[in-house]
């Protein structure tokens, strides 16, 4: 279990998926979307009582509360104003709402910098006004979101400039930034629509825009610094065009250099002072750069919470971590609840979040409630046997904390994230990376930290059990790392059932068996996925989107049109189109749906390895 680590990326990377397919399509239900939504809130009491497992979201005479569907019962709105929220906010788990408009968590307790709201691209009105936001947001965070009618974040903490992407915003009606920390100018917004905005109470600077003045005095108060004809202050520095803008420029240059000279005596100061803090602020500086540049998508920046929420709820001491593999360096518990984390995602297992410790070593923690079905000594001996592995493609825990209600496994964080993300994730950047070779090489990997666990587990009744590109981590120069296997025996029945994708193989589907042919199932669908690019419907649990790859790859093979399935980005490279082609035969042999006719994992090892011994 330990493994599962990285299990939550993939649920991410699935609604990225959502994003950039053009079916509309349902995948989980609304209810377990919305509870999984509310499992990283916290104070949720006046949820609990109608937000309920397996009961449907929009039923007329059991609504759940805050929810506000269509008549074809489409949730359109969250109206969760005023309730005492707190905790963090997952907005990716929403993206697969796809009829959400309107998103009101306004007069709450929340508090970090701004969730990744941008990511819902629909919405029509954001209501955040009234929690505890801080912290700069990013210039371009409403680029995505051009249906927006309504923004209201005022009384919260925010800093920083105020995003010039606002100005892109053809629909916007109504912003209120009031009460916050606003710093630099109001950025010039002629919307024709714009009806109702108000900027008060900041520090805003500069001169108003021109295009404002029809909005008088009122919404430009407290801002001592603002200067324009309507509030009746004259603006200092503008007294000739070129001059003002030479004086400014010098101004921003003195600025910069105070900065800088503060940021090294700060990170002087703190060499010998407060090292450990320090560093930490500065790696998550860094990661949060990193993150905007490559995978912006799977930020939720916030302080790490849920640990937290462990605490308050038993209400005891929480122990310490225990080091399984100190490798890494060893920390404790004190380092992960210190440490920035940001929520990489939350599904059935339980939620995971990225922490950067004092150390400066990035780790995934996995948190996992009411999965193990084991008592600490057993626990610690399974996650023990797990980190004593030594695979060049297999990624092992670091250390783990055990309570009866609670279970944390901690790993390291592979910065490039899982082949799930680079195959469908930010397109653009994910292929480019992934020519031919990258693609062998990545089959070669699994292939052969397979053939390690069949061989380490080979009592397991599935050996793996969870083989999916989501669970295939890439190393900088495209090694993939395996996790979450082995997990099946920390599981029952039905959890097993629930998260193990050897599950969603033919013969689990039949009669609910799985057997190490399930594993080779899965690695069929990984190497067929790799090869067409496609998303694999058999990852989703109603498979109505995503491409059914087994059937495509065993009909093409029998209409002979082998060469139309292969990923565009890779067909070009005409030389190898000979090897694509084998492997396609070896995904649809392992795909087989036939339990008995499908090759074993022995056999599917030797078919990949003597292609590849040709290369
Ligand atoms: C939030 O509080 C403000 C001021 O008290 C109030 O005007 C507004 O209606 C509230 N909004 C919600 C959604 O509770
Ligand atoms: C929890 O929510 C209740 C209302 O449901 C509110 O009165 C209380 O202040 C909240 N607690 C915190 C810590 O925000
Ligand atoms: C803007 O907000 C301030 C502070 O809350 C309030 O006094 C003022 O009336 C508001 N103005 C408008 C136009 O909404
Ligand atoms: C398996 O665990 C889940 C979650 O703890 C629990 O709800 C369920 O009843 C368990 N099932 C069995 C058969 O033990
Ligand atoms: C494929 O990509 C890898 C890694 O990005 C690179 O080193 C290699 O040169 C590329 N090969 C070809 C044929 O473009």
């Amino acid at each position: 279990m330990a493994v599962v680590l990285f299990q939550l990326h993939h649920l991410i990377f699935l609604f990225v998926f959502f994003l950039s397919h053009p079916t509309p399509c349902v995948s989980i239900g609304d209810d377990q979307v919305l509870l999984e939504f509310k499992e990283l809130l916290l104070n949720t009491s006046l949820l609990d009582s109608s937000w309920k497992k397996g009961t449907n979201p929009c039923d007329n005479n059991n609504k759940w509360f805050g929810v506000q569907c269509d008549n074809k019962n489409v949730i359109q709105a969250l109206f969760l104003g005023g309730v005492g929220l707190l905790g963090n906010l997952d907005v990716d788990v929403l993206i697969s709402l796809q009829g959400l408009r309107v998103v009101n968590l306004a007069n709450n307790s929340f508090s970090g910098t701004i969730p990744d709201f941008f990511r819902l691209g629909a919405l029509k009105s954001l209501f955040i006004d009234g929690n505890q936001f801080s912290g700069d947001i990013p210039g371009d965070f409403f680029s995505k979101m051009g249906s927006l009618r309504k923004i209201w974040f005022s009384r919260n903490k925010f800093s920083g400039k105020i995003p010039d992407s606002l100005a892109g915003l053809k629909y916007l009606l109504e912003l209120h930034l009031e009460n916050n920390e606003f710093t630099g100018p109001i950025p010039s917004l002629s919307q024709a629509n714009l009806a109702t905005i108000n900027f008060s109470n900041n520090k805003l600077q500069g001169l108003i825009p021109q295009s404002l003045s029809k909005f008088g005095l009122n919404p430009f108060q407290g801002n001592p610094d603002l200067c324009g004809n309507q509030i009746g202050r004259a603006c200092k520095a503008v007294a000739s065009g070129e001059k003002s803008e030479g004086s400014g420029s010098t101004k921003w240059i003195i600025i910069g250099l105070v900065v800088v000279l503060l940021l090294v005596a700060i990170l002087f100061k703190s060499k010998r002072k407060d090292d450990q803090f320090e560093k930490l602020e500065k790696e998550s500086l860094d990661e949060a750069v990193k993150v905007h540049l490559n995978k912006r998508s799977m930020s939720t920046r916030t302080s790490m919470r849920s640990s937290r929420k462990g605490r308050s709820r038993s209400g005891s001491d929480m122990g310490d971590l225990v080091v399984v593999n100190d490798e890494k360096g060893i920390f404790g518990m004190p380092d992960l609840m210190k440490a920035a984390a940001e929520v990489l995602g939350n599904g059935g297992l339980g939620s995971a979040y990225k922490a950067v410790l004092g150390n400066g070593v990035s780790v995934v923690v996995k948190r996992l409630t009411e999965t193990n079905k084991f008592n600490k000594e057993s626990f610690d001996a399974e996650i023990r046997r797990l980190a004593r592995i030594r695979h060049r493609n297999i990624l092992q825990p670091l250390a783990y904390h055990y309570r009866k209600e609670e279970q944390l496994v901690v790993s390291e964080y592979i910065p490039k994230g899982s082949l799930l993300f680079l195959l469908h994730g930010d397109r653009g950047i994910a292929h480019a990376q992934l020519n031919w070779t990258s693609r062998v090489k990545i089959i070669l990997g699994v292939a052969s930290g397979m053939k390690f666990l069949h061989s380490e587990f080979a009592s397991y009744d599935v050996p793996h059990g969870n083989l999916k590109s989501s669970n295939i981590l890439l190393s900088a120069n495209n090694e993939p790392l395996l996790t979450d296997y082995a997990f099946y025996p920390l599981l029952n029945d039905s959890q097993a059932v629930q998260s193990l994708f050897a599950y969603k193989s033919p013969e689990a589907i039949l009669n609910q068996q799985v057997t190490p042919k399930s594993d080779v199932y899965c690695l069929g669908i990984i190497i067929l996925e790799i090869l067409t690019g496609k998303f694999p419907s058999q990852y989703l649990s109603n498979q109505k989107c995503g491409t059914d790859v087994a059937q495509w790859a065993w009909s093409a093979i029998e209409e002979n049109r082998v060469s139309e399935l292969i990923a565009p980005e890779i067909e070009t490279e005409k030389d190898s189109l000979e090897m694509m082609e084998k492997f396609l035969h070896i995904g649809a042999a392992c795909t087989e749906s036939d339990h008995d006719n499908r090759i074993d994992m022995k056999e599917a090892i030797r078919r990949i390895e003597e292609i590849t011994n040709l290369m």
